[in-house]
């Protein structure tokens, strides 16, 4: 027996915690791969996500376990956010013992937080998209990587760029390349997608008649002549733009009295369904979400992405993906630029939820004890 938290060495028990949108979607294909090997999983929600359209949607669509307890925590400012996390999960994992791994996914508070509390009872923190870089240091989940990747005992990247980022920063021991479990997701749920919310139930737009456009981050939000010259350049578009809003976008449009043009057509937020749905029909897209740069990528959709760095080098390598000008100036040439030939598999080959699990399993039977 382990003088952790009583695991045995045999079982295998995973704490999987999730809060936010995108890690919703991961969890879904990496569930169903723990659970056909045998690894008995509880699911925490942290409710940094709590609104229908920003995660119950998401619960019910995918095929998730059951949520064992949601922390509840909301929206506040970063540390708070952090915070409470971190007390409440403490609370939670002491309680509700012998959890042999904790299983954490990409960048967000929910992601900082969890293997902070994790490290921090000894257990074994697991990260799937490890070794992901943008080398902006302003952006939140930039910290929230470097940290969570620092603490992590197992690091599952989902490209090889990502393993040669930890390399750079010292961390070889645990590195797997499992390729991106988002892919796995995207094969399963794109038919499921298209059925369940054809266009014409959405949008007064066919196939190609349109541009799908998503905004939430920050550097974009918070900046009241970027966030007005970003609506601006999506109204002056030859086609009609598309925009599911975030709440923080919302918000921000609402306070700083920006008013969207006649051929913007803004929308709730969508669920994972909804959103596949209006990508696959769109003409191009132009977001600064790191999802669905790749989402583009792999449905073969030209993307306009609306920051001035990407983590995700190779779709820009591929040509599928290309950065926006600080001034925007540009957005229509880039949306007019030709499709590029030839495709790639960067991310791997849609079995990476598998490999995530097989991972996590051989670590638990091959770790050296520390007793
Ligand atoms: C978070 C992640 C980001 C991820 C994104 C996906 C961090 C630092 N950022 O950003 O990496 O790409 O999720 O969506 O963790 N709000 C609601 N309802 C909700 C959730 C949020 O109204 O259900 C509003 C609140 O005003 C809140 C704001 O959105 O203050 C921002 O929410 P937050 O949890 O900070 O993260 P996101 O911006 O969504």
């Amino acid at each position: 027996m382990d003088k952790r938290l009583g695991v045995t060495d045999s079982h295998v028990r995973i704490c999987s915690v999730v809060g936010a949108r995108p890690q919703f979607i991961k969890a879904s294909v990496v569930s169903r791969a723990l659970s056909a090997i045998g690894i008995e999983e509880d699911l925490v929600h942290t409710g940094q996500h709590y609104d229908r359209t920003m995660s119950d949607v998401f619960l019910d669509e995918l095929e998730l376990p059951e949520v064992s307890v949601n922390l509840e925590v909301g929206s506040a400012s970063h540390a708070v956010q952090t915070g409470s996390i971190m007390v409440r999960l403490e609370q939670y994992l002491s309680e509700s013992g012998a959890h042999s791994m904790l299983l954490v996914y990409g960048d967000t508070n929910t992601t900082l937080a969890a293997a902070l509390a994790g490290a921090k009872l000894q257990i074994p923190v697991a990260h799937v998209e490890a070794g992901l870089r943008s080398f902006n240091r302003a952006m939140p989940e930039e910290i929230n990587r470097i940290i969570t990747d620092r603490l992590s005992d197992l690091l599952l990247c989902p490209s090889e760029t990502a393993v040669s980022n930890l390399t750079a920063e010292g961390i070889t021991q645990g590195v797997v390349n499992t390729g991106d479990v988002m892919y796995d997701a995207l094969l399963r749920y794109l038919p499921k997608a298209s059925r369940a919310y054809p266009l014409e139930q959405i949008i007064p737009y066919g196939t190609g008649e349109y541009y799908l456009a998503t905004v939430h981050r920050p550097e974009n939000t918070d900046n009241v002549s970027r966030l007005a010259r970003i609506v601006a350049t999506f109204g002056a578009l030859d086609k009609p733009v598309v925009w599911p809003i975030h709440p923080r976008t919302a918000g921000q449009l609402s306070e700083l009295n920006i008013e969207t043009p006649d051929r913007v057509r803004t929308l709730s937020p969508l669920g994972y369904f909804g959103i596949l749905s209006l990508l696959d029909g769109a003409a191009a897209l132009l977001t600064d979400s790191g999802g669905l740069q790749k989402e583009a990528f792999w449905l073969c959709k030209k993307c306009v992405t609306l920051r001035s760095e990407t983590e995700w080098v190779e779709t820009i390598e591929s040509g599928w993906n290309v950065l926006a000008n600080s001034d925007l100036a540009n957005t229509q040439q880039l949306l007019d630029r030709p499709a590029p030939a030839g495709l790639s598999a960067p991310y791997g080959q849609g079995d990476s939820a598998v490999r995530v699990a097989n991972a996590l399993k051989s670590f638990q039977t091959s770790r050296p004890r520390r007793d």
